[in-house]
């Protein structure tokens, strides 16, 4: 069984798909974090992310994966360093390219597979385009607001105002919808759930509960 968990940046979907996941005795992947590999391996190398045939070539000779300590760069644990503030600057120059997103689509449904096809797999395009045969599809959202103030309390905010986290989602939202390349949209047969009033657990129960 495949629970494909998409949504808008900071509606909560790793945290919740991660329970799912526990919940159910499902794998679990988050798709946000492979092109953030991706993104690492362009900046280290020094490349120009809005370049998508010089980025296309330099990621040839990378390789991405994911385990229970997170995403992995040619078999180095880069969790903490895809989150700096440099890899989510330039993430979605990077997930832009059609010819990039090709390659990493391969390796998120090649990751599926080898875990026997029973996964919660979270992203922006999962339900749409990576697995349009999803058992079940979830399309999270809240308002920019709701998702600045909770990530305002995360480690990750480094200081920032809930202002500035607000602009900055709103940015990327902007991005992410409005791109050529599967584009962050709901699919025609998703569940929606509106996240903003309900905590954790009730978001969680509400999705294992359409999964059994
Ligand atoms: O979920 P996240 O913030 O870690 O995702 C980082 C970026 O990756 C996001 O701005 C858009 C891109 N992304 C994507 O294009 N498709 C996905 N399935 C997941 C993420």
């Amino acid at each position: 069984m495949v629970i494909a968990v998409d949504g808008p940046s900071g509606v909560g979907k790793s945290t919740v798909s991660r329970l799912v996941a526990k919940n159910l005795g499902l794998a679990f992947l988050d798709t946000g974090a492979t092109y953030r590999a991706a993104t690492l391996a362009i900046l280290e190398a020094g490349v120009d992310p809005s370049d998508g045939s010089e980025v296309l070539s330099e990621l040839s000779s990378h390789s991405i994966d994911y385990d229970e300590r997170g995403v992995l760069l040619d078999g180095r644990s880069v969790a903490f360093d895809v989150r700096s503030d440099a890899v989510t600057g330039a993430v979605s120059a990077v997930s832009a390219h059609p010819s990039v997103r090709a390659e990493v689509v391969d390796m998120q449904r090649r990751w599926v597979e080898y875990h026997d096809g029973r996964a919660v797999v979270e992203g922006r395009d999962i339900g749409t385009i990576v697995f349009p045969d999803a058992q079940v599809k979830i399309y999270l959202t809240a308002s920019p607001m709701v998702r600045a103030t909770r990530r305002a309390s995360d480690s990750e905010a480094g200081g920032k105002s809930v202002d500035e986290i607000a602009d900055a989602l709103a940015q990327r939202d902007h991005a992410d919808s409005t791109r050529e390349a599967s584009p962050l949209r709901p699919a025609d047969d998703a569940v929606i759930i509106d996240t903003g009033a309900m905590t954790i657990e009730e978001v969680v129960a509400r999705i294992t509960s359409l999964a059994t």
